[in-house]
């Protein structure tokens, strides 16, 4: 038998005293959340009161809710959306969840069954692409059990390729651009064929020459910024024009440039300052950690408390909260087509994060995590931490500024 982690803390809550409806999953009909601040997708109105039925927001009265939740005049987001992380190990999840994760979309576990494997109720629900193309010789493709059928050596094998990975159950197919590969007529018949089944191209791009490539095939949604030089008019006005999304991934970007001790202008002018020009410009900007525990790449960015210091990243390149928070959330699901959520309106899937405090006035208060409903179901993060420390009979909240 298999104890869930979950079950656990509720024994030890119910030993220490601690009210079994902060660590219990269970899933009331009707749960009527009152008196918050409700985020409309551009800030938040006046308090007032959202209902759940089951694991979708309704328009419902609050009439027989079987639970009601009292906000305590906080502040009610959709759940908070990582667009890039590499969850090679479900247990990530955990993290994520306490951290108001949602939804992870995974940029290249393989096979995607690992990742889609880990869906379950109360948990971050996840998305992959599967192992991402390259050539033979790149850093991903030296990891064991890489995927031959992954290798873009031809416009035949692109194919062949991008049929396996959707066959396979992925999401959306994902390329390695790298100075080794593939060739611009490969990459263009990833698009093409990959397009024709309905399924968008994220690039993993880290170079200028790397956006150029990307945008000349036609590829989606390139993931990561230059580290060369900064993206200037001319290849930021290819994003606009063609509505792109982009998701930065500024903390792995910088963790990358600290740990290969490369000068730190790397960071504050190509990184960061691609941001700041893409954002002046309109483009929609996701908010990506690529979290990952590989020792195959040159920085790990810790799952879950690296999502609040990617949108501090992003708002110090210039993004307002407001901007930042829609990366989180509506221009996320926006960019991968997931329509049933990012937005906290009647029939969307009940994913929803309650902080004690306006992010919008202070970035930080995204940390500010009060409980997280995952499709309906709620968690309680303090609940793990009043637990750990009720053994000194001395509970404490520890977010904001602190962090966790
Ligand atoms: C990839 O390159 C390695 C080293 O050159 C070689 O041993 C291997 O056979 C190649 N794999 C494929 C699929 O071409
Ligand atoms: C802009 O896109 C065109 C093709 O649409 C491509 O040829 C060109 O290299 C791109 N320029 C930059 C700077 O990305
Ligand atoms: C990288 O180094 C800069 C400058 O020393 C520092 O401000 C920043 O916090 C570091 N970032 C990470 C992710 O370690």
């Amino acid at each position: 038998m298999r104890y869930s982690t979950i079950t656990i803390f509720a024994t030890i809550a119910a030993a220490c005293g601690v009210p079994a409806h902060l660590v219990e999953k269970d899933i009331p009909s009707k749960t009527a959340i009152t008196n918050v601040h409700v985020w409309n997708g551009a800030g938040f109105s006046a308090p007032s009161t959202v209902v759940i039925i089951d694991s979708i927001i309704t328009n419902a009265n609050t009439a027989d809710a079987e639970t009601t939740v009292d906000g305590r005049g906080g502040y009610l987001m959709p759940g908070y959306i990582d667009s890039h992380c590499h969850v090679t190990s479900c247990s990530y999840l955990t993290a994520m969840r306490a951290n108001g994760i949602t939804t992870a979309l995974d940029m290249g576990t393989f096979p995607v069954s690992a990742v889609t494997a880990c869906r379950a109720e109360g948990v971050t629900d996840i998305y992959g692409t599967g192992a991402a193309g390259t050539v033979n010789g790149t850093a991903i493709s030296k990891i064991p059990g890489f995927p031959q059928d992954s290798f873009l050596a031809s416009p035949e094998a692109a194919r062949t390729f991008v049929a396996n990975r959707i066959q396979e159950g992925a999401s959306w197919i994902k390329v390695f651009l790298d100075p080794l590969g593939p060739d611009e007529e490969t990459l263009s018949t990833v698009v093409a064929a990959a397009h024709a089944a309905g399924i968008k191209v994220v690039t993993h791009a880290t170079s200028y020459a790397d956006y150029s490539e990307a945008q000349t095939a036609g590829a989606d949604i390139p993931c990561h910024v230059p580290l060369d030089k900064p993206l200037d008019a001319a290849s930021i006005q290819n994003l606009t024009s063609a509505h792109r999304h982009v998701v930065p991934t500024l903390i792995m970007m910088q963790s990358i440039v600290n740990n290969t001790r490369t000068p730190y202008i790397a960071y504050t002018a190509a990184a960061e300052g691609s941001v700041t020009a893409m954002n002046a410009a309109g483009v929609s900007i996701a908010v990506g950690t690529d979290a990952n525990t590989s020792p195959y790449v040159p920085a790990n960015p810790p799952f879950g408390t690296s999502f609040h210091a990617e949108l501090a990243l992003l708002v110090a390149a210039g993004l307002t909260p407001t901007q930042a928070l829609q990366g989180a959330t509506s221009v996320a699901a926006h960019a991968f087509g997931l329509y049933d959520r990012g937005s906290i309106s009647p029939g969307l899937r009940a994913d929803l994060v309650l902080l004690s405090a306006d992010p919008t006035v202070n970035i930080a208060n995204s940390k500010s995590i009060e409980y997280v409903w995952l499709a309906g179901v709620q968690f309680t993060p303090g609940a793990y931490l009043e637990v750990l420390l009720c053994f000194n009979r001395k509970p404490v909240r520890l977010y904001g500024e602190n962090g966790w």
